[in-house]
């Protein structure tokens, strides 16, 4: 019978029950660049291309599908990139637990899974206590993105955001002519875009202390 070998990607890929109770991040990347996290980050085009863009920042994704996570992890490890990590678990204990508060530049939740049958809504992550834990971990100024192509998600959380006092909108990024068949934010976006879907995209930034 034969046995698949599952490949070590550390320190690319970690399951979150390898990790420390609490993240120093200088400890964790070895400088002190500012840290944003990629939340349901899939297969992790996102992370990837985002640690070439940016060298003096470092991303973490979380995903819970192992396997997708360890595929966008091997990207990582292949390039030893030096600041781009992927984390197979729950990203709602990353949040209670293992992030330090106010100690992520960023948090981005790119196309979370939209839970289309009405009594299944109340799974959708992006709800008011997601963003009382987004807050719990933003540094004063820091950033929420959130984008998606369900048009009654979007709408639930903009009025969310739109309402809540301890953020500011900012305007969203413009649409863009991909330069080539990988150029999309995150692998979501390349489907939903060639089929012609519209994209909703929001950003907004919390208020300073
Ligand atoms: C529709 S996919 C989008 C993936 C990626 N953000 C993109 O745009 O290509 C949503 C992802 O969120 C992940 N996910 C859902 N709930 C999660 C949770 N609680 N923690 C971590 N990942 C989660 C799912 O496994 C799935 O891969």
């Amino acid at each position: 019978m034969s046995r698949t070998i599952i490949p070590d990607l550390r320190p690319h890929f970690v399951a979150i029950d390898e990790l420390p109770e609490q993240i120093d991040w200088q400890e964790y990347f070895g400088n002190d660049q500012p840290v944003e996290l990629d939340v349901g980050c899939g297969r992790g085009l996102f992370v990837f291309r985002a640690t070439e863009e940016y060298p003096d920042r470092n991303y973490v994704g979380v995903e819970l599908d192992f396997k997708k996570a360890r595929r966008g992890a091997l990207r990582l490890h292949k390039r030893d990139c030096p600041n781009g990590r992927i984390w197979g678990g729950d990203v709602n204990r990353v949040l209670d637990k293992i992030i330090r508060p106010h100690s992520l530049a960023a948090v981005h939740v790119y196309f979370p899974d939209p839970w289309w049958k009405k009594k299944h809504r109340r799974r959708r992550i992006f709800t008011d206590e997601f963003v009382n834990r987004a807050v719990q971990v933003l540094e004063p100024e820091g950033f929420l993105h959130f984008w998606t192509d369900v048009e009654d998600y979007w709408e639930v959380a903009a009025a969310l955001m739109n309402h809540d006092a301890r953020f500011n909108a900012c305007p969203p990024p413009e649409e863009h002519e991909p330069e080539h068949d990988m150029d999309y934010q995150t692998s979501f976006e390349r489907k939903k875009r060639k089929l012609g879907s519209t994209i909703y995209r929001g950003i907004w930034r919390l208020k300073p202390l």
